[in-house]
């Protein structure tokens, strides 16, 4: 069974309510003749419920770019699975390296926000990745594997062929300053098989972005990479054209 590529859009604190509606009222009809790759776009909570509306009966799918990992309770300023769900979500990013740099998410609150996603009838995208003195002292895949060790250590081993997995080196988001698909593919390549430990055979199922500075110009060279199923995409996924040329690019294999 082949991977169905998957293209998801981080709108990270981009776009009112409104602005995300035009934007996917754009991205529809330039998406609409795609077909075997799944695409997401991820807005901000309080755009959700508007640009879920606007894409129904549309081959867009809605996401959230983070939730709490408990279903309710006395958590200000949280938002929560069900709440998710109850907006027709179908995706939800874990553990984004803003997420954990700037608001200090741990590896543990990744992993229980990965369980509360499968839980709630979400499919997490978890994001993984290494700051750039991380890198350069040598140090990269040993925060990787710390990394999905934790974000997958509460995961019932059957969910293995639905999780999604972002390999997300931080020094290239946000940068314009991409990993080399060769780069991206070995560290793919590499979670697999630190995922095929903890999932078997399902590890093969499990489909793997990357994600950082990616384009129009440079998804051919991540997209056709063995390892690769598609991209996690920020500043480019926010212009519906640009969005929609990385979707094409995927539903040809680059
Ligand atoms: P970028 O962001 O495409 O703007 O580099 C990627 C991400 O943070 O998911």
């Amino acid at each position: 069974m082949t991977r169905i590529p998957l293209i998801a859009g981080n709108w990270k604190m981009h776009k009112t309510a409104r602005e995300g509606v035009e934007a996917v009222t754009a991205l529809k009809p330039l998406v609409a003749a795609v077909e075997g790759v799944d695409i997401v776009v991820c807005p901000p909570f309080t755009a959700l419920a508007d640009v879920g509306r606007a894409l129904a009966g549309s081959n867009i799918e809605l996401g959230a770019q983070d939730m709490h990992w408990e279903p309710q309770g006395a958590y200000t300023g949280e938002i929560s699975g069900p709440m998710l769900w109850d907006l027709g979500c179908t995706y939800v990013i874990v553990g984004h390296s803003e997420r954990r740099r700037y608001f200090r998410e741990t590896d543990d609150d990744v992993g229980r926000k990965a369980v509360a996603a499968f839980a709630h009838e979400l499919l997490p995208i978890i994001c993984v990745g290494e700051t750039l003195g991380e890198r350069d002292a040598g140090r990269t895949e040993e925060v990787i594997a710390r990394q999905l060790r934790w974000g997958t250590a509460g995961l019932d081993p059957a969910v293995g062929d639905r999780l999604v997995v972002a390999y997300e080196p931080v020094w290239a988001i946000g940068t314009g300053r991409a990993a080399t698909g060769a780069e991206a593919n070995r560290v793919s390549g590499l979670i697999r098989g630190w995922l095929a430990e903890r999932f078997g055979e399902g590890a093969q199922q499990t489909r793997m972005l990357y994600g950082g500075s990616v384009t129009p110009e440079n998804i051919g060279e991540f997209i056709t990479q063995p390892e690769i199923d598609g991209a996690l995409v920020g500043g480019a996924s926010l212009d519906p054209p640009a969005f929609a040329a990385i979707v094409g690019a995927a539903a040809g294999g680059g």
